[in-house]
């Protein structure tokens, strides 16, 4: 198979785990037999400082022009006096999801048995071990509604609005994810309070009777699944949520993994094109360290192959060899390890 991916390490520790991850995917297609082409342009800060502008043209249309995007992480302290428009986050991440349509966001989050004890939930709580994906809504809601301050700055406004369609196209990535893993959504919303919430209410029970009627779905306020996710994890599958409530409990949903290390992610538009990178961010206070754990990224380009290249035999290599370094002991420092992020990536690439 010939591809091409465009590379944007991005800031802080960006450069030294997407610097892994590519070695991974080169020892696939090599043991595979396949022909991936690799354009790296810089983004985030790093974008910044060499062309004034987070996200140059010339990445964007880089970007548009590959088969699929792995990203590092932007942003960090040197960049958060920027205006907000022009900030790492706002410039470069969210005008990517925006411009390269990505409306479905997936954030497995998995214990990995070797890793168990690396949670801080107990033993009785996480039972048999916790999978649950979150399946959230990326390119809508109140991050790409009208922001606005009033002219005698009093006051401010964040708008929060979803249409039908925005709702239903990634009702249906949750419920066709769901097909494929515990058959079982649960909606999270703020419907006794939002008008959005009782919007999506209605449209995702309405998709669930029309195609999915097989799928268990239920309903659940975002508050209460907050605590659900400490006080019962294992009873949640997919979560299926707009795109703030999505962002927070995601997060919450790694910490229960024991390290945000771990935990990748695949940003994805209906035909399957899509953006992977680790849900962690730059961590600006280890960049240049090499001790990062690359694993998150590298799971990232596991799930690049399996999701928009349909290469599953490949994904299931790069997560088996994962799973095998982490039971002989691979731990970088987030693990509690001494391991650099080289050496984690050199023993994953030996495991394939
Ligand atoms: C994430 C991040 C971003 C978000 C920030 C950096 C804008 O927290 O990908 O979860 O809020 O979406
Ligand atoms: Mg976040």
């Amino acid at each position: 198979m010939k591809k091409t991916i465009a590379v944007i390490a991005g800031d802080g520790i960006g450069p030294e785990i997407v610097g892994e991850a590519v070695k991974v995917l080169k020892k696939i297609a090599e043991k595979f037999g396949h022909d991936f082409t690799f354009n790296e342009k810089l983004v985030g800060g790093a974008a910044y400082d060499a062309f004034g502008d987070c996200l140059p043209d010339d990445t964007l249309k880089a970007c548009k022009t590959a088969d699929a995007v792995l990203l590092g992480a932007v942003g960090g302290p040197k960049w958060d006096s920027l205006p907000g428009p022009q900030r790492p986050e706002k410039r470069a991440l969210l005008t990517l999801r925006k411009e390269l349509g990505l409306f479905a966001n997936l954030r497995p989050a998995k214990v990995w048995a070797p890793l168990k004890g690396a949670s801080p939930l107990k033993d009785e709580i996480i039972g048999e071990g916790l999978d649950l994906l979150v399946v959230r809504e990326l390119t809508g809601g109140v991050y790409f509604g009208e922001h606005s301050r009033a002219a005698d700055g009093q006051s401010a406004l964040d708008k929060m609005p979803y249409s039908v369609m925005e709702i239903e196209r990634i009702a249906r990535t949750a419920f066709e994810s769901a097909k494929k893993r515990g058959n079982h959504v649960t909606c999270v919303d703020k419907a006794n309070v939002l008008e959005t919430s009782r919007l999506w209410r209605e449209v995702v029970q309405k998709l669930h009777d029309a195609e999915y009627a097989d799928v268990a779905l239920d309903f659940m306020y975002v508050d209460n699944a907050a605590m659900q996710l400490v006080r019962a994890p294992s009873r949640f599958d997919v979560i299926l949520t707009e795109n703030m409530f999505g962002d927070i409990l995601s997060d919450e949903a790694s910490q229960i993994t024991g390290s945000i290390g771990m935990l990748p992610s695949a940003s994805l538009r209906a035909d399957g094109f899509g953006m992977y990178e680790p849900i962690h961010g730059s961590a600006p206070d280890i960049a240049g360290k090499g001790i990062a754990n690359p694993l998150a990224t590298i799971l990232s380009a596991a799930m690049l192959l399996r999701h928009t290249f349909g290469l599953q035999t490949e994904a299931d290599a790069i997560e088996r060899a994962v799973g095998k370094v982490l039971a002989e002991g691979a731990r970088t420092a987030d693990l509690g390890g001494a391991m650099s992020c080289s050496e984690m990536g050199a023993a994953v690439l030996a495991a394939i």
